[in-house]
């Protein structure tokens, strides 16, 4: 159990983990490229570890040399016995993983511990199968059974956001060397297609844009209509490879939220250096300043194909609620629980809605965030596809409860900064998931008061 204090304005500068996205990935090509990669600045969290130990189990070797991890695939990638593979707490590990070995000649089971075994398979079991894969699990969970082969071409229109999904398939087209078309209504994070772009060559990215029509109910007029059916395409061919090269891994900016949103509720100021502003991860900077927050951005560069910089959040404690819902909740899926937390602080109802993916996160991210709010003394109405929550000024601290989720353990920690009396937290080891060093950095920027 952690004891939790409230705090003054938090106020420091620091560096948070590397990006998890970006960490697994790198890993993950490490399985698909002609030549080595090498990972610098590999991120802490522990999924990312679990990635690294299944592609090693897979045969990558590992090289570390200071600050670098070189990955190099083995000569002859293939498994045959039927070889367990543990993807931990980790859906980007088990999902990418699998449309990478569902074209590759491999036989393996994937498998996962408790919260990832409830969680939602079928969504790269149908597209992969339509490929061709031999997919085999226990209505649509893990443990997952993989027979690995050459797999056929596909045209595939995503249905839900995920760029877990999106990935899976065109790492299964790379894998398989097959083409491969996938298209997306509600962008999601693009790491994957950049990260082809930078270690290998072949794809094609297409960004459908609205065009001007005449209003066909009033001549005299013109509106904005999309072409399509879909915002993006990505199109990769038999001839798209991966050559291998370096990955810089930026700091997350999901981690990253959690220290600015300490800032913004208690009035503080927080700057998080080198931190990743990949455009499909940065919905959470704009929501800020929509709140009344200051956000300054210095140094941006642009480093192995991902932008990153220096972000610089202060606030004056004044937070007013927001309504979140469609294509923006796509974009802040991970951020949600610590916007609700926010929102608890702010003046008037924050509404959440479009977010039925979170009951399928590490744990039903919907019930916790509702639940913990509850415990502080706020009024939260929880919702089919998401939360409304009556902003409060004054709030008590609680005992709160992780559901063995980094993301709720983390987000009601940053709320016992802002809260009149001391608050617990049930388990506080689950933050290594994402961001081992979250309570010392947390130290450093809270302010006895
Ligand atoms: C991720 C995609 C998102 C996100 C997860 C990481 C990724 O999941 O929530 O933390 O690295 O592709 P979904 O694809 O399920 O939305």
């Amino acid at each position: 159990m952690k004891e939790l204090k409230p705090s003054k304005a938090v106020h420091g500068t620091i560096e948070v983990p590397s990006d998890k996205s970006i960490g697994h990935r790198a890993v993950l090509f490490s399985l698909l490229s002609e030549g080595p990669i090498t990972i610098r600045n590999f991120p802490s969290a522990e999924d990312c570890q679990t990635t690294l130990n299944a592609v090693q189990e897979l045969g990558v070797s590992l090289e570390k040399s200071g600050n670098e991890f070189i990955l190099t695939r083995p000569e002859s990638f293939s498994l045959t016995d039927e070889k367990a593979i543990d993807c931990g707490n980790s859906g980007t590990t088990v999902r990418l993983l699998a449309g990478i070995l569902a074209g590759s000649p491999v036989e393996v089971i994937l498998t996962g511990d408790e919260s990832l075994s409830s969680r939602p398979m079928k969504r790269i079991i149908d597209p992969l199968s339509e490929m061709g894969a031999e997919l085999f699990s226990d209505e649509g969970h893990l443990p997952l059974r993989i027979r690995g082969k050459k797999l056929l071409p596909i045209e595939y229109m995503m249905p839900i956001a995920s760029a877990q999904v999106k990935s899976s398939l065109l790492l299964a087209g790379l894998a398989s060397r097959c083409s491969i078309t996938v298209r997306e209504s509600v962008l999601t994070r693009n790491h994957t297609e950049l990260m082809i772009q930078h270690l290998g060559e072949g794809m094609t990215v297409r960004i459908v844009k609205p065009i001007q029509v005449q209003d066909p109910d009033d001549p005299r007029k013109k509106k904005m209509v999309m072409p399509e059916k879909f915002k993006k395409e990505i199109v990769l061919t038999s001839q798209t490879k991966i050559h291998g090269g370096s990955v810089d891994v930026p700091g997350d900016i999901s981690t990253a939220s959690f220290f600015f949103a300490a800032a913004a509720i208690t009035g503080g100021t927080v700057t998080v250096k080198k931190v990743g502003l990949n455009p499909t991860r940065t919905a959470f900077l704009d929501i800020l300043k929509l709140i009344g927050v200051t956000v300054k951005i210095e140094n941006k560069e642009t480093v192995t194909g991902e932008v990153r910089g220096d972000v610089t959040v202060s606030s004056e404690k004044k937070l007013k609620a927001r309504k979140i819902s469609g294509e923006m909740t796509a974009s802040l899926i991970d951020e949600i629980p610590i916007l609700a937390v926010m929102g608890a602080f702010s003046d008037g109802t924050t509404i959440i809605r479009d977010a039925s993916e979170l009951k399928v996160k590490e744990s039903d991210r919907l019930t916790a965030i509702a639940e913990n709010l509850r415990l502080m003394g706020v009024k939260v109405g929880l919702l089919d596809d998401g939360l409304a929550i009556e902003g409060k000024t004054e709030l008590e601290g609680a005992d709160f409860v992780s559901y063995g989720d980094h993301r709720i353990a983390m987000a009601f920690s940053i709320a016992s900064l802002a809260c009149a009396g001391p608050s617990t937290l049930d388990d506080e080891s689950v933050v290594g998931i994402s961001c081992p060093e979250f309570y010392e950095l947390l130290n450093g920027i809270r302010q006895e008061g």
